[in-house]
């Protein structure tokens, strides 16, 4: 278990370069089980929720390489059914692997991902997206038993309690490509991943239209086959160092991003007076003038991402006045509050919202990564910290921000990574 020391107070200056989307990667990665080819992802972040992802379809039979951020999937050779609580219990994105399974094969045995650290995140749209297709699917031994011969296309519309769901969304997705007939799926999820996934479908031959918009047809083919694709960058991780720059103060320009995914956060941006200018595939951010406080209700895209709501709270303790910040989505997902604190954050949750009243200054501490957007936001308070903060665990960091603190040190941040084999 690694840990980071961070000195604070450390202006960034210079690019910093965004990575391909992790929430892209992954579905994109169980995707490439629908075709018996190869399919070539490009711009894939080398992360360890990838490198998970590639074990997984590995140990399912799939012969996977990944080299420079190209990774390359081939099932030509066939692929089991299964996926096993080691990996899916390490990581939830597993369980995108049931669509394209029940696709192809007509069966899927997936384990049940069981507790996730930001709040109950069922599965229960995921299984009626199945259903609906025609599987039948029945809860074995922790597992998800699903058959389904061929499916058949079906109206039908996936939202819960929350709102749509990404995941549902994709999976349901993917598993239509190959049903017969004719998919609609109603109030599905608008994010740019599911638009990514579409993209990277269509080009293995599958007829998908809508995606992006809360109606999407999804006309089922025989077979899919080989294809290449590159993947979106990174909106969430394009976001932090938006955030680190304007938290730090310094002058930083984020390179290969696309500004149109993050607009929610850059109008929360200025409205925290932070001066954002926008060139291409680049962004600016400075922060010559004191900050004015930020309000901020999350919600799906192309609302405020909850993937950002722990980095734009740690701007907000820094930041006189004070910013009220809502969490719609997830139920527990306010994790970094108390580690917050501990480095001097003034913080009461009331409901939903947290009340973030704004401090002088924050000061250096032991603290503990939880999950992996509460340690982002852990790392952005160290670096605007007096003195020295030690993040322990943050192997949650390592799951999806690529080299996070060689690309921060690289334009002026002090982070060092010790490497602690007996944690
Ligand atoms: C994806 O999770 C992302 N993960 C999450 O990113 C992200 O926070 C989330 O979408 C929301 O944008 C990946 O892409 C791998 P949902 P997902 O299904 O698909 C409820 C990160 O930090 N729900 O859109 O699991 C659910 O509990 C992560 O990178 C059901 O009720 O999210 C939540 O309240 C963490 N039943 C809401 O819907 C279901 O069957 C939205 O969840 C599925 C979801």
């Amino acid at each position: 278990m690694d840990k980071f020391v961070i000195q604070g107070r450390t202006p960034l200056r210079g690019s910093i370069q965004v990575s391909g989307a992790k929430n892209a990667a992954l579905p994109a990665m169980a995707a490439c089980l629908l075709a018996p080819a190869k399919i070539v992802l490009k711009n894939v972040p080398n992360v360890m929720d990838v490198r998970t992802m590639k074990r997984l379809l590995e140990r399912m039979g799939a012969t996977v390489t990944f080299a420079n951020n190209v990774l390359t999937v081939d099932t030509s050779d066939g692929i089991g059914h299964e996926a096993p609580y080691d990996l899916v219990k390490t990581m939830r994105a597993s369980y995108y692997v049931l669509g394209p399974l029940l696709g192809r094969l007509g069966q899927a045995r997936v384990s049940l991902p069981g507790g996730c650290a930001i709040g109950a995140r069922p599965i229960d749209l995921h299984l009626l997206g199945m259903k609906e297709l025609g599987a039948e699917i029945e809860i074995d031994h922790g597992y998800v038993v699903a058959k389904g011969r061929r499916l058949s296309g079906k109206a039908m519309r996936l939202a819960g309690k929350h709102g749509s769901s990404v995941g549902a969304t994709i999976n349901v997705m993917m598993a239509a490509t190959l049903a017969r007939g004719k998919t609609i799926i109603e109030q599905a999820a608008c994010e740019p991943e599911v638009t990514d996934v579409a993209d990277l479908l269509n080009r293995m031959g599958a007829k998908i239209t809508g995606a992006g918009t809360p109606v999407m047809e999804i006309l089922g083919v025989e077979a899919l086959h080989e294809a290449e694709h590159t993947l979106i960058s990174d909106r969430i991780e394009c976001s932090t160092y938006l955030v680190a720059g304007a938290i730090t103060g310094g002058e930083l320009e984020v390179v290969n991003c696309e500004p149109r995914l993050v607009w929610s956060v850059v109008e929360k941006l200025r409205e925290a007076c932070v001066e954002v200018e926008i060139r291409d595939h680049r962004i600016l951010v400075t922060n010559p003038r004191p900050r004015c406080t930020v309000d901020v209700t999350v919600a799906p895209y192309p609302g405020f991402p909850t993937d950002m709501q722990a980095q734009i709270m740690a701007l907000a303790t820094v930041t006189p006045g004070i910013s009220v910040i809502t969490e719609t989505i997830f139920e527990n997902r306010f994790m970094q509050v108390l580690e917050l604190q501990r480095l001097g954050a003034n913080i009461r949750i009331e409901g939903t919202s947290a009340i973030v009243k704004g401090v002088a200054k924050l000061t250096g501490a032991p603290v503990m990564a939880s999950d992996l957007r509460a340690s982002a936001a852990l790392v952005l308070a160290g670096m605007v910290a007096e003195g020295e903060t030690e993040i322990s665990r943050v192997y949650h960091i390592d799951r999806g921000y690529e080299g996070i603190e060689i690309k921060l040190n690289a334009v002026g941040a002090r982070i060092e990574r010790i490497h602690e084999p007996w944690g």
